[in-house]
């Protein structure tokens, strides 16, 4: 059995009276594309936050590296990225330049090297001189994604990764994710609400709803245990449920 590399125990959030995240338990093992698939509202991207540090959690632990997020946060922030559409840059800077930002923010060595690389990888040549704030949303993702690899993180979160994209770079970038999965042993938490998609990406899923497991498995596994022969139909079915 491969090692976990991001363990998640009783992870919860409160915001006020609310619970967005509500004593959720999971693993990710090395190399593993865990997706996280569950309606409008579930705590998907709140759960995301927190195993980014960005809000901290009000109940459970969060490891990696076998370390504990809450007292080892430069350790672990230095391996792993994220990604997500809805993230935001500084806009008057190039594609380029965003890209130095980010490297030297890592400490990265052998920057162009790091850049060519990624911005061949990403296709995007075309666009590697412009100014950021003219970017088309497609070009914009792909940006997002290139920081995240740019810094070759052990750990990559990716929130709606291709939910702008159009389907010949939706495919490209999930083809590339997969790559970089298998050339560099990268582990994944991955959202997104094409279950296509989902289906194609995950070697497991975890199922939340209003902050709670309801189910996981591999697609295979949940289909069968809901008697449904495609995974938008699971889906559908728990969401309607009250
Ligand atoms: N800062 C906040 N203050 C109060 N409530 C919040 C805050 N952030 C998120 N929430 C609430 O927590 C719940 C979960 O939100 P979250 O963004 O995690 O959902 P999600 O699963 O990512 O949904 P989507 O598929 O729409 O992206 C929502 O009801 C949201 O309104
Ligand atoms: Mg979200």
């Amino acid at each position: 059995m491969p090692t976990s590399i991001v363990e998640v125990r009783n992870l919860t959030k409160r915001f006020g009276e609310f619970t967005a995240v509500d004593g959720v338990s999971f693993e990710i093992r090395q190399g593993e594309i865990l997706g996280l698939l569950g309606p409008n509202g579930a705590g998907k991207t709140t759960t995301i936050q927190m195993l980014l540090g960005l809000i901290t959690p009000t109940a459970g632990s969060i490891r990696m590296f076998g370390l504990d997020l809450a007292t080892h946060r430069e350790t672990i922030l230095g391996q792993i990225n994220f990604s997500s559409t809805y993230i935001s840059m500084p806009y008057s800077l190039t594609v380029e330049e965003n890209l130095w930002v980010v490297a030297k923010l890592y400490g990265l060595t052998n920057i162009p090297r790091h850049i060519d690389e990624v911005v061949k990888k990403l296709e995007m040549e075309e666009f590697r001189s412009k100014v950021t704030r003219k970017l088309s949303s497609g070009q914009m993702t792909r940006l997002t994604l290139a920081k995240a690899i740019l810094t070759e993180p052990k750990v990559l979160f990716l929130d709606e990764p291709t939910a702008s994209l159009d389907p010949d770079i939706a495919h490209k970038t999930r083809h590339l994710l997969k790559e970089v999965r298998r050339s560099a042993g990268l582990s994944m938490l991955y959202t997104s609400h094409n279950m296509r998609e989902m289906e194609e990406m995950s070697d497991r899923i975890i199922f939340l709803q209003r902050g709670k497991i309801v189910t996981q498995g591999t697609a295979q596994e949940i289909m069968a245990r809901f008697g449904q022969s495609d995974l938008e139909d699971v889906f559908l079915k728990i969401a309607r449920e009250k």
